[in-house]
């Protein structure tokens, strides 16, 4: 079992390179299925989610050739309809994409409930409401979501909850589907809309990704492409975080800063410092920050993805801040961890309430899933003393060489490798 062994207090600086967006890519990677024709995947990220959906893939039949450590060949033609077993699922819930597009070019689809991050209930009704109006029927069984289709034929489909996971597998569904699908409340979040640009470099006819509806038009076949994933919002907002509660100055390259525009207006807010360049910010910290108030919300909202690592910034915020969650029911789990470096927060379903203290003492902890573990990175690094954070397989689900990258910006942090106790396996599986 990996660990993080962090020592504290260094105020981080120099330049670091953010990477493919995780979200973008485990979208996009699988929508290659749809083509008709081998395609080319640049800028993907290196970590675990990339691996176990290239897997997947290969295991069904495509064929996959890593070019270089980010540019990934996939060629489709030999995959096979073949069921996602739970053993897949479960390590990420973005297996629900192979739904949407396995449906798209088979117009059917054998796939286990998805596991991921355990954020609370996470319902995907939305997306199976997506796939009848296309004309599938869907049943459950044994936890596996079986989907079939005599034809997809275009409809109007209006969400009823603003979900990124139904826009994206509606989306795909839909691509090749017979005549035209409108999607009302789609989500607008920058994975989306990277997702189908690259389906539209394929060859198919969506308009409207990034607002409130999307049109999509189906065409009969995509061809090849080569795309290039945009930069990583949640990983370039998390560096940010890392320079806050270091009080270093850190110049975060390859974002779009325009996608990180929620985040820097509440660390302009707290005292930080955020400067914009066309594809970088820089971002100065500093002392006596103010507590501030956030509620997440969809994009162009501040990012759920984002509250725990600006929590561990605001636990030592002068004042009171209060965070509201409003889109998962189980996104504090990461507080009781803070607590134990002497945070002050408390939390009454979906709002926590900070009380700045002066500073963060290391500590144990454990990463309860992928966001949570950014966050501890953000404290313990912002903290006096050591913390050895466990579970890291959560993080390495979304952050590619964290440690090394953390490394070059001065950071006192090493990844140990302990003999796995009992049980620690099946945790893995959650
Ligand atoms: C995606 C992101 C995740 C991010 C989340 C919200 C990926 C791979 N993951 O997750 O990092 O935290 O968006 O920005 O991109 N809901 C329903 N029914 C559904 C689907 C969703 O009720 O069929 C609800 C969810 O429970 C949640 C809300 O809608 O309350 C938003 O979820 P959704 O946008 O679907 O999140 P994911 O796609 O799972």
């Amino acid at each position: 079992m990996e660990k993080y062994i962090i020592k504290g207090g260094k105020k981080l600086s120099g330049e670091v390179v953010i990477s493919g967006a995780k979200n973008a890519v485990v979208a996009i990677l699988p929508a290659v299925i749809l083509s008709d024709e081998p395609c080319v995947i640049e800028n993907i990220p290196g970590i675990s989610d990339v691996t176990i959906t290239l897997q997947i893939m290969s295991e069904m039949g495509a064929k996959i050739r890593m070019i270089n450590k980010t540019t990934v060949e996939i060629d489709p033609r030999g995959l096979m309809n073949l069921p996602i077993p739970y053993d897949k699922a479960k390590r990420m819930r973005a297996t629900t994409y192979f739904l949407g597009t396995l449906l798209g070019r088979f117009h059917s689809a054998h796939v286990s409930m998805p596991g991921g991050c355990n954020l609370g209930d996470r319902p995907i009704d939305q997306h199976l409401k997506c796939f009848a109006a296309l004309g599938t029927t869907c049943e459950l069984e044994g936890g596996m979501i079986h989907l079939s289709a005599d034809r997809l034929i275009g409809n109007q489909i209006f969400f009823d909850k603003n979900s990124v996971g139904a826009t994206i597998n509606g989306i795909m569904a839909a691509v090749k589907a017979e005549g035209l699908t409108i999607i009302e409340n789609a989500a607008k979040e920058p994975h989306v809309v990277d997702l189908a640009n690259c389906l539209n470099s394929m060859g198919a006819d969506i308009i409207g990704a990034g607002t409130d509806v999307i049109k999509i038009r189906g065409v009969k076949s995509l061809h090849g492409t080569t795309y290039s994933v945009i930069p990583d919002q949640i990983e370039a907002g998390t560096y940010m975080a890392v320079a806050a509660a270091t009080k270093g100055d850190i110049l975060i390259k390859n974002v779009i800063p325009k996608h990180l525009e929620p985040i820097t207006n509440k660390l302009l807010k707290i005292g930080v410092k955020v400067e914009q360049f066309d594809d970088a910010v820089r971002v100065v910290g500093g002392e006596g920050y103010v507590g501030t108030s956030i509620k997440t919300h969809p994009h162009p909202g501040f990012p759920t993805d984002m509250q725990p690592q600006l929590s561990a910034v605001l636990a030592c915020a002068n004042g009171t801040s209060m965070i509201t969650e409003s889109i998962f029911d189980n996104r504090f789990r990461y507080v009781d961890e803070l607590r134990r470096m002497g945070a002050n927060i408390s939390v009454e379903g979906r709002v926590a309430v900070i009380e700045g203290v002066e500073r963060l003492k290391g500590a144990p902890m454990r990463a309860t899933d992928l966001r949570a573990g950014a966050a501890l990175i953000v404290a313990a690094l912002g903290a006096e003393g050591t913390s050895e954070i466990y579970d890291i397989f959560h993080i390495e689900r979304g952050y590619e060489n964290m440690e090394i990258k953390l490394k070059a910006l001065g950071a006192d942090i090493e990844k140990i490798d302990e003999p796995e106790e009992p049980g620690e396996e099946s945790r893995k599986a959650i």
